[in-house]
């Protein structure tokens, strides 16, 4: 099992933040900003996976055998949380190519102004699982807390939550929320604005990735 001591955890590896600043540019094209964050998504993933469970298989080199260390346990759930966040799977994936994947949409009610599902599709034995769920913006707090309630109700017992950005207000509701699931992120940005946003932030993730406004 993964053990993850604090609730928030903020990755500062140099090439990180100079990524993230990169991403953050206004100018940074549709491109370049889908690369680096597939980029960033693996040196995230390598800090997520940092203490998974280990255990040893038997193996000849071609000098003699030995017992060499693999990872133990069930194949890891990585979910990704529509639609941006496909930004952080593809990397998350190329290098834990095994991992079963789950998707999580969700919408604002205009009305109730409150996340509700249009999809949900998740891999089997989740309680048996490392769940990472992927959202690149924590930004309110709102659809990350829907979506981890849902994973739980699917029997998730160890989830990890990994974005790009963070707001301080959704870190706070996460936290209220989901004491038990860790955030790794690149950075925890000044506030929201009055729609949401996170400022000084990069904009609207999705928009970024996919070419859309
Ligand atoms: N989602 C985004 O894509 N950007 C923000 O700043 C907040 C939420």
């Amino acid at each position: 099992m993964i053990r993850m001591e604090q609730h928030l955890n903020l990755v500062e590896h140099p090439l990180v933040q100079h990524k993230l600043t990169i991403m953050r540019k206004k100018e940074t094209s549709t491109n370049s900003f889908r690369r680096l964050l597939r980029e960033i998504s693996q040196l995230l993933a390598y800090e997520i996976t940092r203490e998974l469970d280990m255990t040893t298989t038997r193996i000849e080199t071609p000098m003699g055998a030995m017992d060499a260390p693999t990872i133990g346990g069930k194949k890891l759930a990585l979910i990704s949380i529509l639609r941006a966040g496909n930004g952080l799977l593809d990397g998350v994936l190329e290098l834990i190519p095994a991992a079963r994947v789950g998707f999580v949409g969700l919408y604002r009610d205009e009305e109730t102004l409150r996340p509700v599902q249009y999809y949900y599709k998740v891999p089997d034995s989740l309680e048996d699982r490392l769940v990472i769920a992927l959202d690149p913006m924590l930004a309110t707090g709102n659809s990350s807390v829907a979506a981890i309630d849902l994973l739980k109700k699917s029997g998730a017992r160890n989830i990890r939550f990994m974005c790009l950005l963070a707001a301080p207000e959704g870190v706070a509701r996460m936290k209220e929320a989901h004491p038990d699931v860790p955030i790794v992120t690149a950075a925890v940005d000044e506030k929201l604005n009055e729609n949401g946003y996170i400022v000084p932030g990069l904009g609207d993730a999705g928009d970024r990735m996919f070419g859309t406004k």
